[in-house]
């Protein structure tokens, strides 16, 4: 990383430096393995959102935090006029090259912050992605992005926007279910009385201290130590409403036939969770069993 590059709308100095240093696994996460099964749950993303742009064909798309391009690629191949931003070099760098070797100019996409946002006018833009994004962004930060994001979509223009679903924390049966309770069902005040019951609820999970605070399947294990922002899919459509966003769909993916706990004792869990991800983006399931959701929002 350079002491130059853009920061902004408060992703830490951690995620952009965990971004640089595992670039090209992250910009090439869109593999197939051995098996015909995709290695990532970014290729669901990336299906969902072409569906999305096939169905809404927007004429132009600006790409936030496009990673190393392929969202852009797939934008421009459908016909949009899509730029992107990435503020990671490495990442940005492997943007600028996969759009040159598919014959679109590289200059789409710039380096550059989710708070350049604020330099856009009015009512400019036609459509906005934020694939994985705003989990990075903190909390804090989240109704002035949101109120930028509206502000600069023109009526009629449209939010796609990947979220970590908070739901999920109930189906994982272990420390996440805990603070789920603790913090969000036991978080409103007729429930203050009962914080001392958490440690009844805590003997009844078997795995009450699994997976940790920093648990991830991920190579680099320092990824599952990253705050990010977790959401709650019932909630997004009315959050959004309040910036003039109405949601037109929630749907699913990166989504878990059990718990994750119990992963190693299911045959074929790969293949049910591929089935799950081609069948069930639309289904109430995804509310517990999928661990991202992805908004589709239209500026009114
Ligand atoms: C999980 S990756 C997703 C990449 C890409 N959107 C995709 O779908 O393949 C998250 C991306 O968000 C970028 N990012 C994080 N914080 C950002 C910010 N404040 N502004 C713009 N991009 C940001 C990271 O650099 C990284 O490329």
């Amino acid at each position: 990383m350079n002491s130059d590059e853009p920061t902004g709308t408060g992703t830490s100095d951690e995620v952009l430096e965990y971004y640089s240093r595992n670039w090209d696994r992250i910009a090439n996460c869109y593999d197939l393995g051995e098996d015909g099964l995709p290695l990532d749950p970014a290729w669901y993303r990336k299906r969902l959102y072409n569906e999305f742009l096939q169905k809404h064909k927007p004429e132009s798309v600006l790409d936030i935090g496009c990673g190393g391009g392929w969202s852009v690629l797939d934008a421009l191949e459908q016909g949009a006029d899509a730029r992107g931003i990435e503020p990671v070099a490495e990442l940005k760098q492997h943007g600028c090259q996969l759009l040159e070797k598919h014959d679109h100019d590289p200059d789409r996409i710039t380096q550059d912050d989710l708070a350049s946002l604020s330099s856009l006018d009015d009512e400019s833009q036609d459509c906005i992605a934020l694939l994985s994004v705003l989990p990075h962004v903190p909390a804090d930060n989240w109704q002035a992005v949101h109120e930028d994001i509206a502000r600069v979509l023109r009526p009629g223009g449209r939010l796609i926007a990947a979220y970590r679903n908070q739901l999920f924390d109930l189906y994982t049966f272990n420390s996440f279910t805990l603070e789920f309770y603790d913090k969000q069902l036991w978080g409103c005040p007729p429930c203050e009385p009962l914080s001392g019951h958490i440690d009844d609820l805590k003997g009844l999970i078997t795995n009450p201290d699994l997976p940790g605070p920093y648990f991830t399947a991920a190579r680099d294990k320092s990824f599952g130590a990253l705050d990010r922002v977790k959401s709650n899919p019932l909630e997004m459509p009315a959050f959004l409403s309040r910036f003039g966003l109405t949601s037109e769909a929630v749907r699913f993916y990166h989504f878990h036939c059990v718990p994750p706990l119990l992963e190693k004792s299911v045959d074929d869990l790969r293949q049910i969770n591929h089935q799950l991800e081609l069948s069930m983006s639309d289904d109430w399931r995804g509310n517990f069993m999928a661990a991202i959701f992805m908004v589709e929002a239209v500026k009114s």
